[in-house]
């Protein structure tokens, strides 16, 4: 039996360039997909995981996410004055009862791999997840669940990977796996150019990790891009104890592009139960 993952990280100090100009004065993670931002299927899919502890990794203009997951007594009581008690408690449920959030600043844009390690101080001595926000993935249960199921199989730290067309090796880390043992990772590298790349397997958003990685950060210097990459705290784990990659079940969208966040929204409006069935008849006469 390994330990329970009470704890996840989410790094959300980046300026979402890519989306400029919704993101100049607003965090990308508020993008929303239908009518919940990014960062509360995030959160939601932790929760769902069993973490009771959120560590947000922030960053200048972040401010919103903060107050979003923030009580707002006076915006309960308008509400309630006005009879809407379905959406008081809507906006109470954002974060449930027993959980706790953190937010511990990012003070320099140094890198994934340096967010993850602002995050020790609260995470302390235990295996931990770290949920990015940008790779949406719809999928009951999901993703994280499936990862802490796997981790209880054989311990270590679990990383999601999904194949990759050839030319796009060099947006992801990339992982060499042993399949004949439990798809150890043998080999891990930041951003390879597709000559380079170990294979087509490219990590997505999230990881189960053990505490073991902030000592490997703590000594990561600057990789791929002058960064601190959190791909080459994972490579140098590699040697002292199993990481396994693991293919989750589900539909991944990469919300920190354009594209992705479209496809997103369309897939998210055609499930829901407010908009679906006009959405479709709409899409139907859009298209012809
Ligand atoms: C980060 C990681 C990369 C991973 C990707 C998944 O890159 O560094 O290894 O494949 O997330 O979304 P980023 O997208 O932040 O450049």
């Amino acid at each position: 039996m390994q330990k329970k993952v009470r704890t996840a990280v989410f790094p959300v100090a980046g300026r979402g360039t890519r989306f400029l100009p919704a993101t100049k004065a607003s965090p990308k993670e508020m993008l929303p997909i239908v009518d919940k931002p990014l960062i509360q299927y995030a959160v939601e899919e932790a929760v769902a995981a069993g973490a009771e502890k959120l560590v947000f990794i922030t960053g200048s203009s972040k401010r919103a996410i903060e107050d979003h997951f923030d009580s707002d007594p006076m915006l309960e009581s308008a509400l309630a004055q006005s009879g809407k008690h379905d959406l008081v408690q809507l906006i109470r449920d954002i974060v449930p009862a027993g959980v706790t959030c953190i937010y511990i600043r990012q003070g320099e844009p140094l890198g994934l791999g340096h967010a993850v390690l602002c995050a020790r101080p609260a995470v302390g001595n235990e295996p931990f997840y770290v949920h990015l926000a940008d790779d949406l993935i719809d999928n009951d249960p999901p993703c994280l669940q499936q990862m802490a199921a796997e981790y209880q199989r054989h311990g270590g730290s679990v990383i999601a990977v999904e194949a990759v067309p050839a030319n796009e090796t060099s947006r992801y880390g990339i992982v060499a796996v042993d399949a004949e043992n439990d798809n150890r990772i043998t080999k891990i590298v930041e951003k390879p150019a597709p000559a380079d790349a170990p294979s087509n397997l490219a990590v997505v958003g999230r990881y189960l990790l053990d505490a073991a990685i902030f000592d490997k950060l703590q000594n990561t210097g600057r990789g791929a891009g002058g960064e601190i990459q959190l791909t080459d705290a994972i490579a140098d784990l590699l040697a002292d104890m199993p990481v396994h990659a693991y293919s989750f079940s589900g539909d991944r969208y990469d919300c920190g592009s354009k594209i992705g966040y479209l496809k997103a929204t369309v897939a998210y409006g055609l499930q829901h139960p407010e908009t679906g069935e006009s959405f479709r008849a709409h899409l139907k006469e859009l298209l012809g």
